[in-house]
């Protein structure tokens, strides 16, 4: 998730597309940059880092003069975050500049019929084609050359593009990325979202999808692709600037919750074509596999228990032995890992100091390393001999959800491609490639189906520990559903297997204890079923994530959560869900500091 600013006025650009970058960092800050028009044509500055580089190297924008100008704050997701990848991005005859927000799916093609037209790029980013394209398609109207070139486009985005034909004018186009218009008194803006816009005017208009703006310092339109002026209603914005970072939410941890289809459908969709799975970035990588013996899937906390799920689907699809490793111990284990190793190392951050240093030990031992990140350019995607990227935007809760369920859609991914790879038998790759864009719907469905979630909070947030209990991918469900409750509310929280409870644990089972079980696979649920009814005959209460209308656990189950029915494999993603949610309204209740909770860190850099 990138951060777009524009503006035009009677005043200097630049410091408000300097200041509105600031609002927008927490949407990304790997590079910025501002592009502004004044009589000597399009003035370009960027930076790699902060937007305090930025600020520095333009002296405040003292810099870069002009009345008009459009800026950017980057979340690396195609090229690494260097300056040629920072956006503005210009066009080769310099007419055009651009920002963007968003992921071109068909940007590869697009590059390659841009070149054999002799367009040269400058950049490795999807977001340069869109500028090559806009100057191709040129013919003296700007918004005629837009809807030329977003007809051409597939995927998301928010674009801002000014022009040196048109001095004083920003454009604006929205396709499945937010854009909003500020209308002030004398200037007017767009930007990403409200919190660029707070400081200098509360008048905003929402884009839609297929819209395409146009403003001058003292007017705002709005057309729709076949030159239709809109009427655009203008809202009052009434959040404040740190609600608004929120996106109105009161902690991140609740947002990246309810980004979760979004943040999937990102993750999964360009990576889905005719069917298939395609990683453009694993093109060597089949023939590696010709002399793997086994997978290790190694990584702390979270990335950790997303491995241990994605196990399930490796094994069953790519059917190659898969061992979970944590990183802490990985490395001194005197590890069986050899050139016939395929280490998959999961990691949001890129940055985990365990998680590298397994990394490092294992390729010292000849394994061959695919690494799962969310951080572009972070240190163990330098590292790693093949790196797929969990495309979820900057990850801001301590705690991570998106960045769980984001690596979990690549380890789904990744086991279907194994199967078309490797053409394991009786694997019908279709099916699964269906399964998988439905878990976008299914995750909103297993938010909506549960409204008595923040309820049920209220219920259990006294208790001094609780037991999460699940069997094969319902018990790596129930490590995270721990894990989440432990970091954020700081009850404790012990994850066991279900059938493990009878061997020594279920001694600590007493009146009112309460057990969370999960049992959402169809097969085991007999099984777990008699679990719940083990404990329950030792007076504990057990509240139970099942899938909804099941008739077996609903009469047994002293409160329930629900999921849609879903394919075991691929189940864990949807699973976790409702006790993220759980573990937030838990925290809630207790009043934790949930979006940094204490004595943790977002990436724990120190082993
Ligand atoms: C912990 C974080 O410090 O590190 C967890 O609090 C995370 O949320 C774990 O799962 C691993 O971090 P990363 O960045 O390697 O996935």
């Amino acid at each position: 998730m990138c951060g777009i600013v524009g503006f035009t006025g009677t005043g200097e650009a630049a410091p408000v597309l300097l200041d509105g970058l600031k609002k927008l960092e927490y949407r990304g800050y790997d590079s910025a940059g501002i592009a502004v028009m004044n009589d000597s044509g399009i003035n370009v500055s960027k930076v790699t880092g902060r937007i305090a580089g930025l600020c520095e190297k333009t002296d405040n924008g003292a810099k870069t003069p002009g009345t008009s100008g459009i800026g950017h704050t980057r979340w690396a997701t195609h090229g690494a975050p260097t300056e040629e990848n920072a956006h503005p991005h210009l066009s080769n005859d310099g007419k055009f500049a651009i920002v963007h927000n968003g992921i071109i799916e068909n940007f590869s093609s697009l590059r390659e019929e841009l070149k054999s037209r002799g367009y040269v790029f400058e950049s490795e980013t999807d977001t340069e084609v869109i500028v090559h394209l806009i100057e191709m398609y040129y013919k003296g109207n700007v918004r005629e050359a837009l809807v030329k070139t977003t007809n051409r486009l597939r995927g998301s985005y928010a674009l801002g593009v000014i022009c040196t034909d048109e001095p004083g004018k920003i454009f604006a186009v929205r396709e499945s990325s937010p854009l909003i218009l500020g209308v002030g008194v004398g200037d007017n803006y767009f930007a990403s979202d409200v919190t660029a816009l707070v400081a200098y005017t509360r008048n905003a208009v929402y884009m839609e999808d297929g819209e395409y703006a146009e403003l001058t310092n003292d007017t705002v339109k709005v057309y729709d692709c076949t030159g239709q002026e809109l009427e655009k209603e203008v809202s009052r914005i009434t959040w404040d600037v740190q609600a608004a970072e929120k996106g109105g939410y009161e902690h991140f941890m609740l947002k990246e919750i309810m980004e979760q289809p979004a943040a999937l459908k990102a993750t999964i969709e360009p990576r889905v074509r005719d069917g298939k799975i395609v990683f453009d970035e694993l093109k060597d990588l089949p023939d590696v596999l010709k002399n793997i013996r086994k997978i290790v899937i190694t990584a702390c906390g979270s990335a950790y228990y997303a491995g241990c799920a994605g196990k399930y689907a490796l094994e069953s699809l790519g059917r190659i032995p898969v061992e979970t490793e944590l990183a802490s111990e990985l490395r001194y284990n005197n590890p069986l890992i050899d050139e016939h190793t395929l280490l998959i190392v999961i990691s949001q951050s890129g940055e985990t100091a365990d998680t590298i240093a397994a990394m490092k030990e294992s390729k010292s031992r000849g394994a061959h390393v695919l690494a799962i990140v969310n951080v572009v350019g972070s240190t163990i995607a330098k590292l790693a001999d093949h790196t797929i990227y969990t495309w979820a935007g900057p990850e801001i809760a301590v705690a991570t959800t998106k960045g769980y369920t984001t690596q979990l859609s690549v380890l789904y991914m990744l086991s279907i491609w194994f199967a078309q790879t490797l053409g394991t038998k009786d694997v019908d790759t279709g099916y699964y490639v269906n399964l998988l864009k439905s878990l976008p719907r299914l995750i909103q469905q297993s938010i909506d189906m549960n409204p008595s979630v923040s309820g049920l909070a209220r219920k259990y947030h006294s208790n001094r520990s609780l037991f999460f209990i699940g069997r094969n991918t319902d018990y790596a469900v129930a490590l995270e559903g721990a894990l989440k409750m432990k970091e954020i509310s700081y009850l404790h929280a012990e994850s066991y297997a279900a059938g493990e409870l009878k061997h020594g644990t279920i001694a600590l089972i007493e009146e009112h204890q309460p057990v969370i079980a999960v049992c959402c696979n169809e097969r085991l649920i007999e099984k777990t079923l008699s679990n719940i009814i083990e404990v329950k005959a030792r007076g504990a209460k057990v509240l139970a994530l099942t899938i909804s209308g099941n008739k077996k656990i609903v009469p047994v189950a002293d409160d329930l959560l629900f999921i849609p029915p879903v394919d075991e494999l691929f189940s864990a993603a949807v699973e976790i869900v409702p006790l993220q949610l759980l573990a937030y309204y838990v925290a809630k209740e207790n009043g934790c500091d949930i979006d940094k909770p204490k004595n943790l860190a977002k990436s724990v850099t120190v082993e």
